[in-house]
Formats: structure tokens, C-alpha cells, sequence
């Protein structure tokens, strides 16, 4: 009996690391996980063994405790089969105290004030791509919205010039593709890549401006300027970090609505609710499904006995349609939702550094989507990425009205 039960919780677990439950609809799997197994341990044959955690108050529980669960032994289940490079100032596989260190470096770039000031180049961009989409006919609102603004907002962020936006969107593809194979084509262009951004360092420590590529470039540990490596990597990770994350929210949250007319026109009717609207297009579409941390000692939990090395996927999807949390509207998607405490941002020494402004892009996006359009229509099929990292739209055709 026991082993039978053993074996029906690991195929449970393994089921998470199919990249093609994520391309379908995941939540009447994660439900059962949750009811069944909410810390199940995966030991199929074929696969590395860990933990999948499911529900919120575990999902907490971890992310607050970085020194029993750390980061530097991987984040994604695939680090788990790979040597794990030592890049510093990879924040998300630092842990604490070096993790405060470089997070501290980054913090004034996104503080509220800058992030106000960036608001109004936010809400530019916004229009500007807004004011392209055609009225009654159907636009695939990926390629036409969702992929170029996050790109151009990061592009402000950064100094960039807007117009680059296309270049960082194959920069930020490769580098998603070279944490599992490198190959010389990818090298080739993380090396245009870096030389991109040397050389804007080159112009800015020659004229400085009130962007984030002078400050980083001005910015030291113990007296110590960052080292070209170090601010590639910072440069590198904001764009991988701030692009596919965001665009997803984005198009989750279109979709969604174009699939509920009646929340839409709750924010017609009144868009002060967006604020509040946009944490339930977070917590719905849970833009990034999943990251892992590894027991760093023996540790009791749920009443299971989990060990020291043992890896453990945190499941952001699962925890933030969680009963136990969200009562029983947890299934229902509602822009009303108040309090609403999902973790699509993570929670504790990783929050994430952008939540700030990834919320404001995503409330000015709404704005001024809902104050030109009446209607948002489906109008085809949308198109999932497998992927148990991102969950990702790669099309999604709909037809706006006025
Ligand atoms: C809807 C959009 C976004 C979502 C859902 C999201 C999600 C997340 C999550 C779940 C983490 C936690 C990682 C962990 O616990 O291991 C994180 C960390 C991070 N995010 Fe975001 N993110 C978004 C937008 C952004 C933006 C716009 C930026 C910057 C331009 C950004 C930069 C970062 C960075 C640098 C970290 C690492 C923080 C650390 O380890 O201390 N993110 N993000």
C-alpha cells in the first residue's frame, strides 16, 4: 500500500516537469496536487528527484527561510542536470549575504521616485502602439503589443534608444536559450550583445545621464567599480527578467478578458479599479510558473521529512489558485479581488526587483486600452509556449471595437 501511494504522489510530482502540461490547461492537475499530494516527491525513473510544492503557505514559508532553502544551487529543475556556472551577480542564484550585496546596487534604480518618473515615457510608449491597432479587425495582440512594449519600457529604463528594441528581443530570446544549450551561434550574438553594452557604458562614463547604465557604471563594492562582467550581467538579467515576464502578464491578462466582456467593462465603467485588477491578471496568469530552492539541512515540513540537498519546485501557479488562500472564488477570475496576496512576484530576499514597474506598465497599458476601446473579442485560436518556466502566449488574435 504504501509504496503504491509512494509511487501515485511521484508520478503526480513528475507530471510538472512535463512541459506540456503548461501548453494546456494545468490547474484541474494542480488542484489534484493539491487535494492528493500537496508536497509530493518525485522519484520517476528518467528524472531528477524533488519536491513539488503546491500550496501557498508553503510557498511562503520557503521563500521567507533562505538560508535553510537557498538559491545558489539552482532555480530551475534543468540546473539540476547541468554544472551551474558562478556568474556574479546573478541575483537569482544568490544567496544572502552576497545576494544584498549586488541587490543593494540595483534597488535606487527602481525606487518609487524613479519609477514615477518613468510613468509618462511608460504611457508614450503605450499610445503610441496602442493608437496602431486597427478597430474590428483581428490583430494578433502578441506580435503587435505585448512583445515590442515591455521592450521599448526597457529600453527607457536602461538609456537605450527605443528604436534597439528588436535587437534586445533576440538578445533576450538567446540568452533564455543558452541556459540549456549554448552553441557557437548563441555565443556570437551574446558577444554582439556584450559589445553593445560596453560601449554604452564607454559613452555614458564620458557624458552621464539620469539613466540605469550610468548609474551601474558608476556604481562600486567597497570602492570596487563592477568589473565589464559584472554589469553585462546586470544589463543581461533586466533584460531577460523585465521582457517575457511582462509581456505575459500582458497578454494573460488580454486574453482573459476578452474571455470575461463583463470584467472588461468593469474597468470602462471605472478605470481606478486597475490597480486592484491588475493583481488578479497577475495572480491568474502567473506569468513565471515556477522556481526551485534546494534544503540546505534536514528540515521537517508539511510533516514530511525532506534532506539536506533536497531540491524543491515551488509551484507559483499552484499557490496562487490555492483554496486554503483564496476561499472559494479562488477558481474565479475577478478584477475586483481585494485583498489579493498572490506570489507571482515571489515573496521575501527575491521579490522581485521590478514588481514596481511591471505593475505601472501593466496599469497604463489598461488605461488606455480601456479608454479607446469598448469591446476586446477572441478571435482564434490562442497559441501556448511549453515551456514549465514561463507560461507563455505566442499568439493571440482578438478583435477590439469602439
Ligand atoms: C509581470 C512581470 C514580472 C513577473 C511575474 C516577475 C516575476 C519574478 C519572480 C517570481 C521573481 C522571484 C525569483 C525567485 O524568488 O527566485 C523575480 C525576480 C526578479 N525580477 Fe521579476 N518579474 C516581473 C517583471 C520584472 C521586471 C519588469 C524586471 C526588471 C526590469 C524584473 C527583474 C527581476 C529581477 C532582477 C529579479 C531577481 C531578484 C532577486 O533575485 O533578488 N522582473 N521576478
Amino acid at each position: 500500500m504504501t509504496t503504491a501511494k509512494a509511487l501515485s504522489e511521484s508520478a503526480l510530482a513528475a507530471r510538472v516537469a512535463d512541459p506540456g502540461l503548461w501548453a494546456g490547461d494545468p490547474h484541474p492537475h494542480l488542484a489534484r496536487l493539491r487535494a492528493e499530494a500537496p508536497l509530493a516527491r518525485c522519484e520517476e525513473l528518467g528524472l531528477p528527484h524533488f519536491w513539488a510544492v503546491s500550496k501557498h503557505a508553503d510557498v511562503l514559508r520557503i521563500s521567507r527561510d533562505p538560508s535553510t532553502f537557498c538559491s545558489a544551487r539552482g532555480v530551475l529543475l534543468m540546473d539540476l542536470e547541468r554544472d551551474l556556472p558562478k556568474i556574479p551577480g546573478a541575483l537569482l542564484y544568490l544567496d544572502p549575504p552576497e545576494h544584498a550585496t549586488y541587490r543593494r546596487l540595483l534597488n535606487p534604480a527602481f525606487s518609487t521616485s524613479k519609477m514615477r518618473a518613468l510613468e509618462a515615457d511608460t504611457r508614450a510608449r503605450a499610445r503610441a502602439l496602442i493608437e496602431q491597432v486597427p478597430e474590428g479587425e483581428p490583430v494578433d495582440v502578441v506580435a503587435k503589443l505585448t512583445v515590442p512594449y515591455p521592450l521599448l519600457v526597457i529600453a527607457d529604463l536602461l538609456g537605450a534608444p527605443g528604436e534597439d528594441w528588436p535587437r534586445f528581443y533576440e538578445w533576450s530570446d538567446v540568452m533564455i536559450a543558452a541556459a540549456t544549450v549554448i552553441d557557437d551561434a548563441s555565443i556570437a550574438v551574446l558577444a554582439e550583445m556584450g559589445g553593445y553594452f560596453l560601449d554604452l557604458v564607454a559613452q555614458r562614463r564620458g557624458d552621464p545621464h539620469d539613466d540605469l547604465v550610468t548609474m551601474l557604471c558608476h556604481a562600486d563594492i567597497d570602492g570596487q567599480v563592477l568589473s565589464d562582467e559584472e554589469l553585462m550581467m546586470f544589463y543581461g538579467q533586466l533584460l531577460v527578467a523585465g521582457n517575457e515576464t511582462t509581456r505575459n502578464l500582458l497578454s494573460g491578462g488580454l486574453v482573459t478578458l476578452s474571455e470575461h466582456p463583463e470584467q472588461w467593462q468593469l474597468l470602462r465603467d471605472d478605470p481606478t479599479r486597475l490597480p486592484v485588477a491588475v493583481e488578479e491578471m497577475l495572480r491568474w496568469s502567473t506569468p513565471v510558473i515556477s522556481f526551485m530552492r534546494t534544503a540546505t539541512r534536514d528540515v521537517e515540513l508539511r510533516g514530511r521529512q525532506v534532506r539536506e540537498g533536497d531540491p524543491l519546485l515551488l509551484l507559483y501557479t499552484s499557490a496562487n489558485r490555492d483554496e486554503d488562500e483564496f476561499g472559494p472564488t479562488a477558481d474565479r477570475f475577478d478584477v475586483t479581488r481585494d485583498p489579493n496576496h498572490h506570489v507571482s512576484f515571489g515573496f521575501g530576499e527575491h521579490f522581485c526587483l521590478g514588481a514596481a514597474l511591471a505593475r505601472i506598465e501593466a496599469r497604463v497599458f489598461f488605461e488606455e486600452l480601456t479608454a479607446r476601446f469598448a469591446t476586446v473579442v477572441p478571435a482564434g485560436p490562442v497559441e501556448r509556449l511549453e515551456s514549465g518556466v514561463i507560461a507563455g502566449i505566442t499568439r493571440a488574435p482578438l478583435v477590439f471595437g469602439r
